[in-house]
């Protein structure tokens, strides 16, 4: 890691330009992929910040663009592509627009090539652990340097020093690990984000009670596989035990956390969130399939009935307890019975949500050289059968809360509905009701009147 005083000198000489203009130059940050991706989109805008950047939401009137993409399936990357294609011709325009890409595809090193020979509009490439070496890229641009690249390392220590502009004024995102060390064999994360480098517990609990002094609601704690916290750390504390502090901080807040990995789902684990007022009740416990045999071939080192232990002593003490998952359907040679015991789990376990992806194939990773016989059509189709079943489910599921009252935390306006919002309960259901804008960011109590399998509706209780 690069000492303050570097980092201090260089912003220092990049504010040398951005002060020379009549106003302050415009960056536009466009984050792809996860919120652990969006978070550092947040950290990016940071050192833009304190280089003396002012921020717009549009490529038109941007005097430089970062894309921050994800590498997890290959859509999202011919998404990234396909949108950073369309700013070449504002570069052609405006020949000083800087045109920056960073986060995991830069770590690619098919995608750094393809960028070095096709994509020469693009100035400044960096990864997903290179953020702090912004300000030396944009120096360099700055003093005529045609391309400047740091893709190298993707392992660094972590950074405690950035500012951070954050997107939302009352949900923060927190990340308390980065880095990935299982090697699920379909995932190129552990190959883009590195080893697993926790951050320090007491950096953690000083960074939630700020946020909560400044009037957050909803802390969501973040890394690849948040109950392996820690375990990188020699004096460091469990994830459990980190839970446990954060919930001692005084205010009126949710804390939530993705993901955790099944592998290290333990009791402790359970126990902590139902005993912590909180704690949301509710976990995104990605399954990824209900077949041992897929299980085994993916290395995700936990079996079906061991995933069901843990939702089972969950709903023993809280029935309402919500879980949620991710599903990959069509990995390699999936058989039609394989993909019936997914379907089996969705029902054993009645998830609240299901988000579901076609197996992607990811070069360098151990499941890209499986001879795969399943068409892209039959997994087309599995996928929606998959969706069919979780309309249903869900919509079933969400009638345990007609007649209740939730207390739900406003996100936005409804956007087909004039006069609705739309909020997330504890159990991170959606709840669609009547009730004025002013009340985003605000947490109220709504009484439930009807499911539908995307949402419940109700009615604002004053
Ligand atoms: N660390 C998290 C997941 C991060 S990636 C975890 O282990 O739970 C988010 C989701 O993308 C994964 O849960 C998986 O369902 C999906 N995914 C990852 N790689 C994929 C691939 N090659 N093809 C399709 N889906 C993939
Ligand atoms: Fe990918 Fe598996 Fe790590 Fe999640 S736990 S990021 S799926 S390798
Ligand atoms: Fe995508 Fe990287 Fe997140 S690959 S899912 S942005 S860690």
């Amino acid at each position: 890691m690069k000492t303050t005083n570097y980092m201090e000198d260089l912003i220092k000489s990049v504010r040398k330009f951005t002060e020379s203009k009549d106003s302050p130059p415009l960056a536009c940050v466009h984050s792809f992929g996860c919120q652990l991706n969006f978070s550092d989109g947040e950290k990016i805008k940071g050192i833009l910040m304190t280089m003396g950047f002012g921020f717009t939401e549009s490529f038109d009137s941007a005097d430089i663009i970062i894309f921050n993409t994800c590498a997890v399936r290959e859509s999202a990357e011919d998404k990234a592509f396909g949108i950073i294609g369309s700013v070449k011709h504002l570069k052609e325009k405006n020949p000083s627009l800087i045109i920056g890409l960073c986060g995991c595809m830069a770590n690619e090193d098919h995608v750094v090539e393809r960028i070095k020979k096709s994509y020469s509009f693009i100035d400044i490439v960096f990864g997903t652990s290179a953020l702090d070496e912004l300000p030396k890229l944009l120096l360099d641009i700055f003093n005529g340097k045609k391309r400047a690249f740091d893709t190298t390392e993707y392992n660094k220590p972590i950074s405690e020093q950035m500012e951070i502009v954050r997107d939302s004024h009352f949900k923060a995102s927190v990340p308390i690990m980065y880095g990935c060390n299982n090697f699920c064999t379909y995932c190129i994360v552990p190959y883009v984000r590195g080893r697993e480098r926790s951050r320090n517990h007491n950096a953690i609990i000083a960074e939630v009670t700020k946020l909560v002094e400044d009037g957050y609601k909803e802390i969501m704690l973040l890394g690849q596989n948040v109950n392996s916290y820690g375990n990188d750390l020699s004096d460091g504390i469990s994830f459990s035990e980190l839970l446990r502090e954060l919930n001692k901080i005084d205010g009126e807040f949710v804390i939530r956390f993705m993901s955790p990995h099944p592998k290290d789902a333990s009791f402790e684990l359970i126990d902590t969130i139902i005993q912590c007022e909180k704690i949301a009740k509710h976990m995104h416990l990605p399954v990824q399939s209900g077949d041992n045999e897929i299980l085994k071939v993916m290395n995700r080192k936990y079996t079906i009935e061991k995933y069901l232990e843990i939702v089972d002593y969950a709903r023993q003490q809280a029935p309402d307890f919500s879980f949620t998952t991710d599903i990959i359907v069509g990995f390699p040679n999936e058989t039609e019975e394989q993909f019936n015991a997914t379907l089996n789990i969705l029902r054993r376990v009645g998830y609240d949500n299901v988000y579901t992806f076609i197996y992607s194939k990811r070069s360098g990773t151990e499941a890209a050289s499986i001879d795969d016989s399943i068409s892209y059509e039959e997994k087309s189709k599995r996928m929606r059968t998959l969706l069919a079943l979780q309309r249903e489910i869900a919509i079933e599921r969400y009638k345990r809360f007609i007649g209740r009252t939730m207390t739900v935390l406003v996100d936005d306006e409804c956007k087909s509905t004039d006069g609705w919002v739309h909020g997330k309960s504890n159990e991170f259901i959606i709840v669609e009701f009547k009730a004025p804008k002013e009340l985003v960011g605000k947490f109220v109590k709504v009484k439930i009147t009807e499911s539908k399998n995307w949402a419940v509706i109700g009615e604002l209780i004053d």
